[in-house]
Order: C-alpha cells, then sequence, then structure tokens
C-alpha cells in the first residue's frame, strides 16, 4: 500500500514522540511492505517562529496532499504571553476545523502492568476497554456568543446532518468492537440532546447487531469511575465530549500512554498524543512515546485499514510494558528508566 502522511512534530516534546512513532512506523511499513511517503511541515510555536503564523498556507498544502496527518504536541512557556492569533494552539484549533475532523475518538484501554498508577482499583480498572467518540466541529463551543456587562450567551446548535455523521461513525466503531454503544446527552433538559436522542434512535435499525442505550451525561460521570468497565463505545457532543474524555483518560492512570484521533467520512484523519508538549522534560530524551506510537496505530487502524499493522503495533506496546520496562513517567526508581529511545528499540524488537 502507497499512502502519503504530512508530519507535523510541533513543539516541546512533540519532535521527540514522533520521531519514535515515526521509527516504528517505518519498521512497519519494511515488515508488512507499504510505502509511507512522509512530509514535514510546522504548526504551532515552531510555526509562529519560522513563519510568524500558527498554520501556516505550506502547511495546510501539505496536509491537502496527504491520506492523514501526524501530529506531536504544541505549546510552551514561549508564548503564552503571545496575542490570541499567535498562540500555538490556535494551529491545532484551524487544522480540526480546515479538514471537518468532526470525529474524535479517544481509546482508553488499561494496561494491567501500569494499573498502580491509577486512582482507581485495580478491580475496577483492569478490564476497561472503552472509546469515547465525541463530535469536534459543533455544539456550543462553535455557537453564537454574546456578552454585555449584564448578560452572556453561547447558543448550542447541532444539526441533523451533524449528529447524523457522528452517530454513524460510533456504530461503525461498535460494530468491530464489542457491539455495545452508549449514547450520552442531556435529554431531559435540552433541546439538542431532545433531536439526537431520536436520531440515534432512528440509526440503530441499520445496525441491528448493536446494542444501545441512551444515557444522561450526569449518570455517565459517576458511571465512568464506579463501573468503567461497562463501556463499550460512548458518543456525545462536542461540550459533554470534552468533560468525560478528559475524566476517562485518569482512568488507566497514564497520560503518556493514550493516543487520539480526529477523522472525517472519507477516513482522512489527524493522529495524535493525548498529551502536550511537557516542556519541562522537552530536550532531554525521556519522554514517554506511547501514546504517539499507539496513535500511528490509530492511524493505520482507522485511515487505512490495516487492521493487523495497527493491532501488532498495540501488541507489542503492551508486551514491551508486561516485560517491566518503562519510561521515566511510570516508574518510581528512576534509575530502572529506559529513555525514549530505548523504549521504542524494545518495540520496534518486539514487531
Ligand atoms: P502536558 O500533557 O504537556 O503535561 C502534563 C504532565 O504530564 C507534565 O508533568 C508532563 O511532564 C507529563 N507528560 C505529558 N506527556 C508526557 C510524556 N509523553 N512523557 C512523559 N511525561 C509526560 O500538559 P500541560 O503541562 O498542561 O501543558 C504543557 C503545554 O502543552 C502547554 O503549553 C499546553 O498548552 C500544551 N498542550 C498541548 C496539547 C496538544 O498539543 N494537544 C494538549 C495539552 C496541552
Ligand atoms: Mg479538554
Amino acid at each position: 500500500m502507497e499512502k502519503k502522511i504530512t508530519v507535523l512534530p510541533g513543539d516541546g516534546i512533540g519532535p521527540e514522540v514522533v520521531a519514535a512513532a515515526v521509527r516504528v512506523l517505518q519498521v512497519i511499513a519494511k515488515r508488512y511492505k507499504h510505502d509511507f511517503q512522509l512530509g514535514y511541515a510546522a504548526i504551532g510555536g515552531a510555526a509562529i517562529d519560522q513563519f510568524h503564523d500558527p498554520l501556516p498556507e505550506e502547511t495546510i498544502k501539505m496536509c491537502k496532499e496527504s491520506d492523514a496527518i501526524l501530529l506531536g504536541a504544541v505549546g510552551g512557556p514561549k508564548w503564552d504571553n503571545n496575542p490570541a492569533e499567535l498562540r500555538p494552539e490556535i494551529g491545532l484549533l484551524r487544522i480540526r476545523k480546515t479538514f471537518d475532523l468532526y470525529a474524535n475518538l479517544r481509546p482508553v484501554k488499561a494496561f494491567p502492568s501500569l494499573l498502580d498508577a491509577s486512582p482507581l482499583k485495580r478491580e475496577v480498572a483492569e478490564h476497561v476497554d472503552l472509546m469515547i467518540v465525541r463530535e469536534l466541529t459543533g455544539g456550543i463551543y462553535f455557537g453564537e456568543k454574546n456578552r454585555t456587562q449584564s448578560e452572556a450567551s453561547d447558543l448550542n446548535v447541532y444539526t441533523r446532518e451533524e449528529i447524523e455523521r457522528i452517530v454513524d461513525n460510533a456504530f461503525a466503531l461498535a460494530k468491530v468492537r464489542k457491539g455495545k454503544l452508549c449514547s450520552v446527552d442531556k435529554a431531559n433538559v435540552l433541546e439538542t440532546s431532545r433531536l439526537w436522542r431520536q436520531i440515534v434512535e432512528e440509526k440503530k435499525v441499520q445496525y441491528p447487531e448493536v446494542t444501545v442505550e441512551h444515557n444522561l451525561v450526569d449518570s455517565v460521570a459517576m458511571k465512568l469511575i464506579t463501573n468503567p468497565g461497562h463501556y463499550d463505545v460512548v458518543v456525545t457532543d462536542n461540550m459533554f465530549g470534552d468533560i468525560l474524555s478528559d475524566e476517562a483518560s485518569v482512568i488507566t492512570g497514564s497520560l503518556g500512554v493514550l493516543p487520539s484521533a480526529s477523522i472525517r467520512s472519507d477516513n482522512f484523519g489527524l493522529y495524535e498524543p493525548v498529551h502536550g508538549s511537557a516542556p519541562e522534560i522537552a530536550g532531554a530524551g525521556i519522554a514517554n512515546p506511547a501514546a504517539t506510537i499507539l496513535s500511528v496505530a490509530m492511524m493505520l487502524r482507522y485511515s487505512f485499514n490495516l487492521q493487523d499493522e495497527a493491532a501488532e503495533i498495540e501488541r507489542a506496546v503492551s508486551s514491551v510494558f508486561d516485560d517491566g520496562y518503562f519510561t521515566a513517567d511510570l516508574v518510581k526508581d528512576k534509575a530502572r528508566a529506559l529513555t525514549t529511545d530505548e523504549w521504542t528499540d524494545k518495540v520496534i524488537a518486539e514487531i
């Protein structure tokens, strides 16, 4: 298979974890005889420094000509006092909007060897394998805003089309996972939620192999902590998804191992670790590359439909943890920690 991938290393540890993930990608390419052509471009603070623009035209152009995007992270203290339009995170918001990446996928899967770091009891966290599907380009974050000294408002708007497409993504995912979909809303008070719920009900006849439940967001907030193992695919709107995906991300205990994808209907997608640019450890060669390596696995699975290759990366990562190899963020005894490159070598050796 021949694919073009735009690589956006970004800031802080971004370039380090991306370099590690690209090494794994190249090993997969060789092993399974694929041709992945990589092009590098600037985003975030690095792009502000070089082009005075957090998402330069050249970067957009390269992304448009490719099949998927791999991103590190953006931001850092250097740009914290910049004016609003010259802030690194604007690059991220703009790239999602430019490419209409409306479906944000955040899988949370427990690695048994990492569960000591979970704030939950081992028996509660150990069977977690869920996926939050968050609508990313609509709803209250993008609605009309107004503010005076005495009043403020944010409008929450969802069109049928916007709901249908995200719900379709979620059903399709549930179908190839454990066949369970939980749609999260606040239908007891919000009209947008009532339309959302109605559309999920309409859609479910097309997916007879998927069981559907509707849950109110406040109830899901509790159940994610008391019984996270209950969930398979969880689909929800932009704001609820923002909150629930962050809540779910702490279940397994380690920010450094959580990948994400933001995709659209034609399977074009942006893949990035959930964590940020960790400026305090940037350049030290000790960042955990697992989240970015697992983001590459998601790219292979969701943009390229390379299921075996994706599963192989996930198996390798899991196996390296099981063998007791960790980067510094995951071990108490820092003398035992592997560097970014050493840990990546273990994953590569496993493939
Ligand atoms: P952060 O995720 O960068 O770091 C939080 C904590 O986790 C820090 O202690 C950091 O050292 C550690 N950490 C994160 N990823 C790690 C990894 N791969 N290996 C080892 N340790 C890791 O979040 P924080 O500190 O709130 O933000 C730092 C910068 O990143 C800010 O400029 C923020 O705006 C930006 N950021 C960017 C995001 C993105 O590009 N998607 C997301 C979140 C924050
Ligand atoms: Mg958030």
